[in-house]
C-alpha cells in the first residue's frame, strides 16, 4: 500500500428529515447565503422549507439563485462579489454537483484578496490546491447524489471555455445534509447519470494495477456491486426510500477520499470528459460512459490485473481466457449504463473525428498530456481512446 494522509472533516448529517437539524449545524449568529441554480430548489419547495429552518435563529438570510449546471465563472464572480460587500460569514450550497462546486470557488475567490478581479487564475492549479489560507465557511443540502462534491475539496468550473477541476484545502463543507427523499424530485435521466458517476469515481480509483490496498478495493468493490444492484430500481422507483439511501451514501463514499487513499488513481477518463463537456455540453456523466470502456479496452495491457479482478470480484466471470473475461466484463458495464438509458459511443450523440480533434487541442492547452495512473496517457493515447469510443 501507497503512504497517504487521509483528511475529511465533514460531518454527514443522513436520512429522511434530517433538515431539522440545520438550525444546529449553522452558526446562530450567522449571516447566510443559501446558494442554489436554475429553480429546481425553488419549485420543488426545498427553498422554502431550508429558509423556515435558517430563521429559527433570527439569522439574515440572503440568496443567490442561477448557478447553472457547470458552474459558470462570470455567474460565480457575481456571487463573490455579494459575498464582500455583504460581508456573509456562511453559505449554503442547496443542490447538486454544480450548486456545491460553484459554493466551494466563491468561499475560496471571496477570501484570495490577492486575486480580486483575476479570479480565473484560480483555475490555473490543476491537481494542486490554490494557495489560500482561509474560505467561508459552507455547508450543503445535497438534493443529486453523483459527485461526491458534499463530501470532498474539489471543485470543477468552467470559463465558458475550459472546463477545470480546483481544489483547495479549505473547501470541505463543515456539513453535508443528505436526505435520500430530498432526491425524489430529480428527472431519471440525473438519477441514471448520478449512477453512472459514482460507478467511474469508483473505477478510477480502483481499476489501475495492484498496490495491497485490500481494503479500498473491497471496499469499492462494495460500492459497484450496490450501484449493480440498486441503479435500475432507484432509477425505476425514484420513491424506494431504501434502494435511492444506498444510492446517496454511495455516490458520498466513492468520492470522498476514502477508497483512493494509499492506491494508485487514473482519472484520465475524467479529464477527457471534461473537455467533451466543454466542447459540447453533453451532462458529465454521459462523457464517461463514452469514453470508459474505449479507455478499458485501449489500455487493458496496463489494467490487465484490476481488469481481471473486476471481471471476476464484481461479475462473477471465472471463464474463459483473460482477453475474453477482460471483454465481457467491458461489455457487462455497457449493458449496465444502457440499462439506465445512457449511451456508451460518441456516435449516439453523432459526434467522431471533428470532436476528437478540438479534446486533443484542447488538453494540450490544458496540460493533459501525461495522464492515468501511468502517466502514461499522452495525446497520442488519448486519441487511440476517443476513436475506440466511435
Ligand atoms: O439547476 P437546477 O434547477 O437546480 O436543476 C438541476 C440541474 O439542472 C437539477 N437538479 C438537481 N437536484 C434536483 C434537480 N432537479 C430536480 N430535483 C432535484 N432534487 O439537476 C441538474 C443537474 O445538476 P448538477 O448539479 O449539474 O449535476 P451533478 O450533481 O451531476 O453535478 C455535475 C457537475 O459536477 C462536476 C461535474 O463536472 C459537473 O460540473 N463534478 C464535480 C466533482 C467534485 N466536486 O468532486 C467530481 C465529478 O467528477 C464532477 O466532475
Ligand atoms: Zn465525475
Amino acid at each position: 500500500m501507497q503512504n497517504f494522509s487521509f483528511y475529511n472533516p465533514t460531518n454527514i448529517v443522513f436520512g429522511e428529515g434530517q433538515l431539522r437539524e440545520l438550525d444546529n449545524l449553522v452558526p446562530k449568529n450567522a449571516k447566510v447565503l443559501v446558494t442554489y441554480g436554475g429553480g429546481s430548489a425553488k419549485s420543488t419547495g426545498l427553498l422554502d422549507k431550508v429558509k423556515s429552518e435558517l430563521v429559527k435563529s433570527n439569522r439574515e438570510v440572503l440568496e443567490f439563485a442561477g448557478i447553472p449546471a457547470n458552474p459558470k465563472l462570470e455567474v460565480l464572480i457575481k456571487a463573490i462579489e455579494l459575498v464582500r460587500e455583504e460581508k456573509i460569514d456562511f453559505l449554503l450550497a442547496v443542490g447538486g454537483g454544480s450548486v456545491i462546486d460553484g459554493t466551494k470557488f466563491i468561499c475560496v475567490a471571496a477570501c484570495a484578496d490577492e486575486f480580486v478581479g483575476r479570479e480565473r487564475e484560480l483555475m490555473n492549479f490543476g491537481f494542486n490546491p490554490v494557495p489560500v489560507d482561509r474560505a467561508i465557511p459552507f455547508g450543503t443540502i445535497l438534493t443529486l447524489p453523483a459527485t461526491g462534491s458534499e463530501m470532498n475539496n474539489g471543485a470543477v468550473i468552467t470559463d465558458g471555455k475550459d472546463k477545470l477541476p480546483v481544489f483547495s484545502t479549505q473547501a470541505f463543507p463543515k456539513f453535508s445534509i443528505l436526505d435520500p427523499t430530498i432526491t425524489y424530485t430529480l428527472p431519471a435521466k440525473q438519477v441514471a447519470n448520478g449512477i453512472v458517476d459514482s460507478f467511474i469515481h469508483t473505477v478510477e480509483q480502483y481499476i489501475t494495477f495492484p498496490a495491497e490496498g485490500r481494503f479500498q478495493d473491497r471496499t469499492a468493490e462494495g460500492i459497484l456491486q450496490t450501484l449493480i444492484e440498486i441503479g435500475k430500481k432507484t432509477y425505476e422507483n425514484p420513491e424506494d426510500y431504501d434502494s435511492r439511501a444506498n444510492l446517496v451514501w454511495c455516490s458520498t463514499m466513492a468520492l470522498n477520499g476514502l477508497i483512493g487513499a494509499g492506491v494508485p488513481q487514473d482519472w484520465a477518463t475524467h479529464m477527457l470528459g471534461h473537455e467533451i463537456t466543454a466542447l459540447t455540453g453533453i451532462d458529465h456523466a454521459r462523457t464517461l460512459a463514452v469514453v470508459q470502456p474505449a479507455n478499458w479496452r485501449i489500455r487493458k495491457e496496463q489494467k490487465k490485473e484490476k481488469l481481471l479482478q473486476y471481471a471476476e470480484r464484481v461479475w462473477g466471470i471465472t471463464e474463459g481466457s483473460e482477453d475474453a473475461r477482460i471483454e465481457k466484463a467491458i461489455l457487462k458495464t455497457e449493458e449496465f449504463f444502457h440499462s439506465l438509458d445512457i449511451p456508451t459511443k460518441l456516435s449516439d450523440y453523432n459526434l467522431g473525428e471533428e470532436l476528437i480533434e478540438k479534446v486533443l487541442v484542447s488538453l494540450g492547452n490544458h496540460g493533459m498530456t501525461a495522464l492515468s495512473e501511468h502517466g502514461d496517457v499522452t495525446l497520442d493515447v488519448s486519441r487511440e481512446i476517443l476513436e475506440a469510443a466511435i
